[in-house]
């Protein structure tokens, strides 16, 4: 190139890159819930302007209001990017032919036969094609099974004409956001990325490395998809096994917890992980039987993941078993017995209910005859069934109850100070650790 010459991008690929690398690509986020609103926020604040694209109008109205309704995602940080014109929000899809690039954050629930839930993925898709142009990056951020992004996701983008890797580029990139943790959030979280082609895969690292601290590029699709099954396969088989050793040891009379601790001082090849009341969230309870769905198709059955999935679902009705077992022992039965939960998020600090142990227990406990009321300092209502139960003041209802039960060990709440003020607590969590009390029952 002679002195002077300015380098003018040519091919489709060298025009999309240059936007995105000067930060003029107009960013699509399809699905605003707990992976796609973070991630919309972070690219705003790379710059970008950013349009979601959400189904629920209220959930629309409220980011453009500047209101987040996402735990880990601060209203003003949201207010002051809607003011900027970095963020905005529409149920239209019709934006899409004004956009560079679209990333998918739509649900992949399991249907009731414990089959992948495909209908939000291809939903999403058949109203995006409508309005798909040459130059436009496409990543699905949806945990799914291996072969999604090639085998449902491209014929479906492609069905016009355009050439994967040349007039458009696809990837799959695993979304790894864990709600409510302080030290990883989206833009320190490793982001991993697959392409169609090496085209794709050269893209999508392009672009979330614009917002993202680290992207690790991966040879396929496949390879990215499979990526988030191994990892949260890994977490719900290991959790299977250390439930699986608390029964042992509940029946053995020997404390988990204590074993745990102790062998995590173990400085390598080990990594504790803890039992509890039973798995819950929308990932660990359903990503693996992605998996084991599709390696059914080719013949294989994945056991390690039936077993774990057994063993797992199993914890509520243990719990359950253990304060049967500690009422009885007091002269009491579960039937017209008080009892109150502490804690129903599926995890500590976090507000999210979904595919919560504590909404087994509480109808398993209901079915047998208690009176079930609940403190959970971030879920102010809970829907069990056909009933709305409030979250109430844990002192108070302690006090009442029969009996107490830690489902959930939130931080901002004092358990060894609400000790004093319950008869018996059935400790899930070892939230009471280090305490010593004829009151306490732990898993
Ligand atoms: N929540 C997590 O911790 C987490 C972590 C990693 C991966 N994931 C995966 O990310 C995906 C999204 O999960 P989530 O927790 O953000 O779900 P969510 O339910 O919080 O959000 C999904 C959003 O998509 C919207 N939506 C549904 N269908 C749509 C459509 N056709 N068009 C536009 N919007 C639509 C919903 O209204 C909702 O706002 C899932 O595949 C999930 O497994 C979730």
């Amino acid at each position: 190139m002679s002195q002077g010459t300015v380098n003018v991008p040519t091919t489709t690929a060298d025009v999309l890159a240059k936007k995105i690398a000067d930060r003029t690509a107009r960013v699509g986020i399809i699905g605003l819930g707990y992976v796609g609103l973070p991630l919309a926020v972070e690219f705003a604040k790379a710059g970008f302007s950013v349009t979601g694209i959400d189904l629920v109008e209220s959930k629309v109205a409220r980011i453009n209001a500047g209101d987040s309704y996402v735990q880990d995602v601060q209203s003003a940080e949201v207010n002051a990017l809607v003011e900027e014109g970095k963020l905005r929000a529409t149920t239209d899809f019709s934006v899409v032919a004004e956009l560079d690039t679209i990333n998918i954050c739509v649900p992949t629930p399991l249907r009731k036969t414990k089959d992948p839930d495909m209908s939000y993925i291809v939903s999403a898709c058949q109203e995006m094609v409508k309005y798909i142009h040459p130059g436009m990056l496409v990543i699905l951020e949806s945990t799914t099974y291996p072969g999604t992004t090639d085998e449902l996701v491209l014929p479906m983008l492609a069905s016009g004409g355009m050439k994967a890797g040349e007039d458009f580029f696809l990837c799959f990139s695993p979304e790894r956001v864990d709600p409510g943790n302080p030290r990883y959030q989206t833009r320190n979280i490793p982001k991993v990325v697959g392409g169609v082609t090496p085209p794709c895969t050269r893209m999508g690292s392009l672009f979330y490395s614009q917002a993202l601290q680290n992207v690790v590029p991966v040879s396929s699709t496949q390879v990215a998809e499979m990526v988030k099954l191994l990892e949260n396969t890994f977490r719900m088989i290991n959790i299977g096994l250390v439930n699986e050793l608390a029964v042992m040891c509940d029946r053995m009379g020997i404390n988990i917890w204590e074993v745990i601790d102790a062998a995590a001082t173990k400085p390598f090849g080990f990594m504790p992980f803890y039992p509890g009341p039973g798995l819950g969230g929308h990932c660990i309870p359903i990503d693996p039987f992605y998996l084991s769905w599709k390696t059914r198709q080719a013949g294989i059955e994945a056991r390690f993941i039936e077993l774990a999935g057994y063993v797992n679902g199993q914890m509520p009705h243990f719990v359950v078993e253990k304060i049967q077992n500690a009422l009885n022992d007091r002269g009491k039965a579960v039937k017209g017995s008080h009892i109150h939960i502490l804690g129903v998020a599926y995890k500590r600090d976090i507000d999210d209910v979904r595919e919560s142990p504590a909404l087994d227990i509480i109808h398993l406990l209901q079915k047998r005859g208690a009176t079930v009321t609940f403190t959970d300092p971030y879920v102010p209502t809970l829907r069990i069934e056909e009933e709305t139960l409030f979250s109430t003041d844990a002192t108070e209802a302690l006090n009442k109850a029969d009996c107490g039960v830690i489902i959930t060990d939130h931080k901002t709440i004092d358990y060894s100070a609400l000790l004093g003020d319950a008869k018996l607590i059935v400790d899930t969590r070892n939230a009471l650790r280090g305490i010593s009390s004829e009151k306490i029952i732990r898993l």
